[in-house]
This record gives C-alpha cells, sequence and structure tokens, in this order.
C-alpha cells in the first residue's frame, strides 16, 4: 500500500492506494472519528461486484449503514438523484457528524461529493474510487458537481473527502476500454507535470495494458501524487488548476461536437493532446519531436491520436461555447517539453484549424 497525503492545513487527507483497500473499509473510516450512521452511496453493477465486501467491512467496524443504488454512470448526476438522496439520509437519519461514502467511478463520487457538500451545509465523505479514471483523477481534489441540461458540471461545490481509498485491484474488473480511457489522464499528468513520471508509464506500457498489480499501484500513486501537489498549491482553481486541463480545452470540444456519444472521455482528451501538441510546435513554443513521443505513447495505450471525423472549424465553435473560456479568451495548456507546462491565451484560431487538420 501506497500513502499519498493532500495537505490543505485543516481540510487534509490522506489518499491511501493499493490492491486489497475496499476490505479495509471499515477500519479505515473509524479513525476519522466520525457518527456511527452511514450512507454507502453506489450503482447496482457495482454493488454486485464491490458492495458486499465494503458493507461487511463497515459492519464489522460497528457503523449502521444505509445504502442508496443511484442510476449508473453519468444519469446519476442530476437534481433529482440528489433530492431522493438527502430524503434518503432524512430517513435514515443521517446528520452533519455522519459521513456520506461514494464506491464507484467519477459520475457516483460527483454526485454523492454534492449531497454531502449539501446536506445540512455539509457532512464528512469518503472515498472509494473504482474506476481508473476516479482514482487518478475524480475523487482528488474537492470538485463536486451536478449536470445542467445547458452543461456538464454546472452545480456544484468544493468539498475534499476526509479519506481516498483507492483500490488497485478493483480495476482488473473495469472494461478494456474503460481503463484505456483512465490512461489518458495518467499520461497527462506526466506530460504536463513530471517528465519521471512519463518516462516510467513509458518504460511500463505492456505492463501497464496488461493491468499488472504492482505497476498499477506505483502508477496510480504516481498519478495522485502528482495531482496532490496541485490541489496543495491551488485548491480552487485560481489558476495553476489549470494545468489538469490540459487535452481538455480541445478535448471537451470533440465530445461536445460528437454528441458525447462516439469517444469515451479519455479517448476525446488523448485527441485533444495530440492537436495541443501541434499547437505548442506550431507557436514554436515546443521543441520538435516533443508532439511525436507524446503521440506514440498515447497510441501504444490504445489511445486515438487521429480522426476526429468532425469539421476542424466545428470543433473550434464548441471550443468558444466551454464553461472555461474567460470573455471568450481561451486558455491553452501547452507543454514546452515533456514535464513543464505554460498557459497561454489568445492562441490564432487558424494554429488550432493546422492542428486539428493535422488529425484528420
Ligand atoms: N470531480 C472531478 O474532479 C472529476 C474529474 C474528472 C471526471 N469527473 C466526472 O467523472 C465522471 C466519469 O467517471 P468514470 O469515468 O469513472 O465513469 P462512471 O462513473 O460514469 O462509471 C462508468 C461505468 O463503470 C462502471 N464501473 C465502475 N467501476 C467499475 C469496476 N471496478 N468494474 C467494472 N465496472 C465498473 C460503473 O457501473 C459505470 O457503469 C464524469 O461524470 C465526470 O464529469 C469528475
Ligand atoms: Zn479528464
Amino acid at each position: 500500500m501506497i500513502d499519498v497525503p493532500v495537505k490543505l492545513g485543516a481540510r487534509s487527507y490522506r489518499i491511501l492506494v493499493g490492491a486489497g483497500l475496499l476490505s479495509q473499509a471499515g477500519p479505515e473510516i473509524s479513525r476519522l472519528g466520525v457518527g456511527r450512521r452511514l450512507a454507502l452511496l453506489t450503482d447496482p453493477a457495482i454493488q454486485s461486484l464491490y458492495g458486499e465486501i465494503v458493507a461487511q467491512s463497515l459492519a464489522g467496524a460497528g457503523f449502521d449503514v444505509t445504502t442508496v443504488l443511484l442510476p449508473e454512470g453519468e444519469r446519476a448526476k442530476t437534481l433529482e438523484v440528489a433530492a431522493s438522496t438527502w430524503d434518503r439520509l432524512l430517513e435514515a437519519g443521517l446528520d452533519r457528524g455522519s459521513a456520506v461514502i461514494a464506491l464507484g467511478g467519477g459520475a457516483v463520487g460527483d454526485l454523492a461529493g454534492f449531497v454531502a457538500a449539501t446536506y445540512m451545509r455539509g457532512m464528512h465523505f469518503v472515498q472509494l474510487p473504482t474506476t481508473l479514471l476516479a482514482q487518478v483523477d475524480a475523487s482528488i481534489g474537492g470538485k463536486t458537481a451536478i449536470d445542467h441540461p445547458r452543461a456538464k458540471n454546472l452545480i456544484g461545490a468544493f468539498h475534499q473527502p476526509r479519506l481516498v481509498l483507492a483500490d488497485t485491484g478493483a480495476l482488473q474488473s473495469l472494461p478494456e476500454r474503460e481503463y484505456r480511457s483512465g490512461l489518458a489522464e495518467v499520461i497527462k499528468h506526466g506530460i504536463v507535470l513530471d517528465a519521471g513520471y512519463f518516462d516510467e508509464v513509458e518504460r511500463n506500457a505492456a505492463a501497464l495494458a496488461k493491468r499488472e498489480p504492482e505497476i498499477l499501484e506505483r502508477i496510480v500513486a504516481g498519478s495522485c501524487r502528482l495531482k496532490a501537489s496541485v490541489i496543495e498549491r491551488d485548491e480552487q482553481e485560481a489558476e495553476l488548476r489549470h494545468v489538469l486541463n490540459y487535452g481538455h480545452t480541445i478535448g471537451h470540444a470533440i465530445e461536445s461536437v460528437t454528441g458525447y456519444a462516439r469517444f469515451a472521455h479519455g479517448e476525446a482528451v488523448s485527441l485533444g493532446m495530440a492537436a495541443e501538441a501541434g499547437v505548442a510546435e506550431r507557436l514554436g513554443l515546443a521543441a520538435a519531436g516533443t508532439r511525436a513521443r507524446q503521440v506514440r505513447l498515447l497510441e501504444t495505450m490504445g489511445l486515438p491520436v487521429r480522426e476526429v471525423g468532425e469539421a476542424p472549424a466545428r470543433v473550434v465553435e464548441a471550443m468558444a461555447r466551454d464553461k472555461k473560456a474567460k470573455e471568450g479568451r481561451v486558455p491553452f495548456v501547452l507543454a514546452p517539453e515533456i514535464g513543464r507546462f505554460r498557459i497561454v491565451f489568445d492562441v490564432p484560431t487558424p494554429v488550432i484549424l493546422e492542428a486539428l487538420a493535422e488529425l484528420g
């Protein structure tokens, strides 16, 4: 097991990474000094895989658990689901000293975090992420949200968890596409934050593709450490935290023009990184070859780097509608070399169009 601290003063917490941690949920949550009553939020698929292990561990530690089943995936992130969950928490007699436990992917985590942030003005929250994306990204940092018909993640709050238990053993049951999609965020962390980590992913690509337990634990912990270091310096996304949006400026636009149907999130981010790496080279910001190395690793991990299947102009249009565009100025995170980043505004549109055209 690897222990990654997140140092945020009074809101500090630990991320524990390792195989088999779900069975330790009871004793680990006991140490937090939360009330006896817990709400375990999960979806039916995850419940049938891991619900029993977690429930037994919690009951064994003396907790009184109310399980709330959420709809699968993005359908959990609605006001209706939040409202019915508040009702369930009230019925079960949970109060501010109680804790909400999220067992699942980023969707369960986002909804559960939103409920924990709002119920009685905020209660304890614990993340038990079960997807790669949730373990290396969504469960860390305290961003919680539900969707609005006009845009994803529009309604939410910052609410840090008290503890994150990332059981890397749970990644063995992830569908292949879901797993590879999570690897896009892993590679992103290396590209903009840490060349040594990028090297490690490159060197262990084959073992990682086979989900070998030891490498999984190291890589997940490495990503958690990198994301934690960003959160520690910029908890509420003032500026530095934008670095985590590498590949996402164009990636989100690709998801939007393809109706969130053609590409998994990580696939769109992979295409976004391939395009943004092209932008950096065209601006003369990145040394030649920086893009090629990124693209090579993404391809090795089975992620798409070409053929968006949409006109570049449509993608650029969607970019301008992004909620992160400040008064029409779209911030780009670019990588001058592997392991470093720069935030650049006002990238000329023709440069973006060319970089997208290069993907085909
Ligand atoms: N809060 C943040 O900082 C943040 C960051 C990134 C993404 N997100 C959010 O995360 C969500 C996406 O999360 P996701 O990619 O984890 O997908 P997801 O939560 O939608 O889960 C995808 C599917 O995987 C299944 N599943 C989960 N764990 C499994 C396992 N171990 N084995 C087999 N199946 C499993 C689930 O039942 C679900 O059907 C989006 O809503 C996104 O907005 C939030
Ligand atoms: Zn992402």
